[in-house]
C-alpha cells in the first residue's frame, strides 16, 4: 500500500485518528522513532518544510520521510505565501512517500505571521483563498490544511470555514486557538465541534490534550474525526496508548518514575549526537525535558532548567524520578512551556 493508500484505509477505519503533532525541532525521525516504540500515533506530521523563492526541502526533514521505519503514514507539512514555490515544493514532495501535502496557517512566532505565512495568512482570506486553489489544483494526493482559529478573534473562522470547503481540502486539523492567544487558556473545542458539523472532510481536534480521559471527552465533544497532539506525546509517551486502552473501556496503566527516567535516557541515546559539545548536548535535552517537566513538577522544572553539564542532568533526574510511584504526567499548570520563537 502506498503512504496515501494507508492514511486513507486509517480515515475510513472507525476508530478515532490519533496525530502525532508536527512540532520544529522536536519532531524529528529520532523522536518519531522513541515515540512509536511507546505505541506512537497512527500517523506522524514532518515539521514544516520552510517554502520560498528558489527553497528546496530541507534535507534533515526529509530524513522523517524517507527513513521513517515505523511503517505508519507522515504528512509533510509546508509554510509559505509564495504561490509558484508552494505549487513547485508541493508537486516536489508528493513524489517522495508522504500521505498528504499540508498547510501551515498557525505559526504564531512574530517573525513568521510579520511576513504573512502561517497563521499571519489569517489575516488575509483572500489570499488563503488563492493558496489553497493553487495547491488544490497541484496536489495529486491527499491535500490537508492545519489552522488556528482566526488571527486576532475567534469570529474570523466563520470567514474561514467557507474557503476550506470550497476547495475541498482532504482533512483540517483544528488548533483552537487564535494566533494572537499563542499558547494561553480558552481553547475553543466548541469551534471545532462546529468545524466538524459544517465541513464535509473529517477534522482533526488539536490543543491542550492531555490525558486519556480528557481525550475521550474531547472526541465526544467535538465529533471530531480523531485527535492532533502535541505537548502531551512530548510529556507522556505513553498517552496513544493510554487514549486507545480507554476508547476500549479497558483501565488506562500510568507509568512510574522510573519508566520515565527511562523514556529521558532513551530519548539522550537517540537525539545526542556523540563528539557535540557537552553543554549543547545539555541543552538539546532540555528541549524534551522543559516539557516533561510540566509534568512532573515546578521543583523539577527549576533544577532541570539550571544545570550545564550531563552529569547534573543526570543527578536532577534521578532525584525527582527514581521511584515506583505512579505518574498521570498532566501539566501541573496551564503555563505550559512553549519558547516564545515556537508555535
Ligand atoms: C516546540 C513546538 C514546535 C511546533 N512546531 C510546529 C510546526 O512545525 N508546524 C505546526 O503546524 N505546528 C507546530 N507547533 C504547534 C503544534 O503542532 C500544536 O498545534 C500545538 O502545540 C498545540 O497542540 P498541543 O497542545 O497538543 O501541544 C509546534 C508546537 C511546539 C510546542
Amino acid at each position: 500500500m502506498t503512504p496515501h493508500e494507508t492514511y486513507s484505509a486509517l480515515l475510513h477505519s472507525d476508530a478515532p485518528l490519533l496525530a502525532l503533532a508536527p512540532m520544529q525541532d522536536v519532531t524529528t525521525l529520532q523522536f518519531m522513532c522513541v515515540i512509536d516504540r511507546y505505541g506512537g500515533p497512527e500517523i506522524y506530521w514532518t515539521e514544516y518544510f520552510r517554502i520560498h523563492g528558489d527553497s528546496r526541502p530541507e534535507k534533515w526533514i526529509l530524513d522523517s520521510i524517507t527513513k521513517n521505519p515505523t511503517g505508519k503514514p507522515v504528512i509533510a507539512q509546508m509554510i509559505g505565501n509564495d504561490i509558484p514555490a508552494l505549487v513547485r515544493n508541493a508537486k516536489l514532495l508528493q513524489q517522495f512517500p508522504v500521505a498528504a501535502i499540508d498547510l501551515n496557517l498557525g505559526c504564531p512566532a512574530p517573525i513568521v505571521y510579520r511576513k504573512c505565512a502561517g497563521g499571519g495568512l489569517l489575516r488575509e482570506p483572500q489570499r488563503i483563498d488563492a493558496i489553497l486553489g493553487a495547491l488544490r489544483d497541484a496536489v495529486t494526493i491527499p491535500f490537508t490544511v492545519k489552522t488556528r482559529i482566526g488571527f486576532e478573534s475567534p469570529q474570523e473562522f466563520d470567514l474561514l470555514l467557507p474557503i476550506f470547503a470550497k476547495h475541498k481540502i482532504d482533512l483540517l486539523t483544528v488548533h483552537a486557538r487564535t494566533v494572537l492567544q499563542m499558547y494561553r487558556p480558552g481553547v475553543r473545542y466548541d469551534l471545532i465541534a462546529h468545524a466538524a458539523k459544517e465541513l464535509n472532510c473529517p477534522v482533526l481536534a488539536n490543543g491542550n490534550v492531555f490525558s486519556a480521559s480528557q481525550a475521550k471527552q474531547l472526541l465526544a465533544e467535538t465529533g471530531a474525526r480523531g485527535l492532533m497532539i502535541g505537548r502531551g506525546a512530548i510529556r507522556n509517551p505513553w498517552l496513544f496508548d493510554q487514549i486507545r486502552t480507554e476508547l476500549r473501556g479497558e483501565k488506562t496503566k500510568l507509568p512510574t518514575g522510573r519508566d520515565v527516567l527511562n523514556y529521558i535516557h532513551e530519548l539522550w541515546d537517540n537525539e545526542i549526537s556523540p563528539g557535540v559539545k557537552e553543554s549543547a548536548q545539555v541543552q538539546r535535552i532540555k528541549k524534551f525535558t522543559n516539557f516533561i517537566g510540566e509534568g512532573i513538577g515546578v521543583k523539577f522544572l527549576h533544577d532541570i532548567r539550571r544545570v550545564a553539564t550531563a552529569a547534573d542532568f543526570w543527578r536532577v533526574c534521578e532525584e525527582h524520578l527514581n521511584h515506583d510511584a505512579r505518574m498521570p504526567l498532566e501539566p501541573k499548570s496551564d503555563a505550559l512551556a512553549v519558547p516564545a520563537a515556537n508555535q
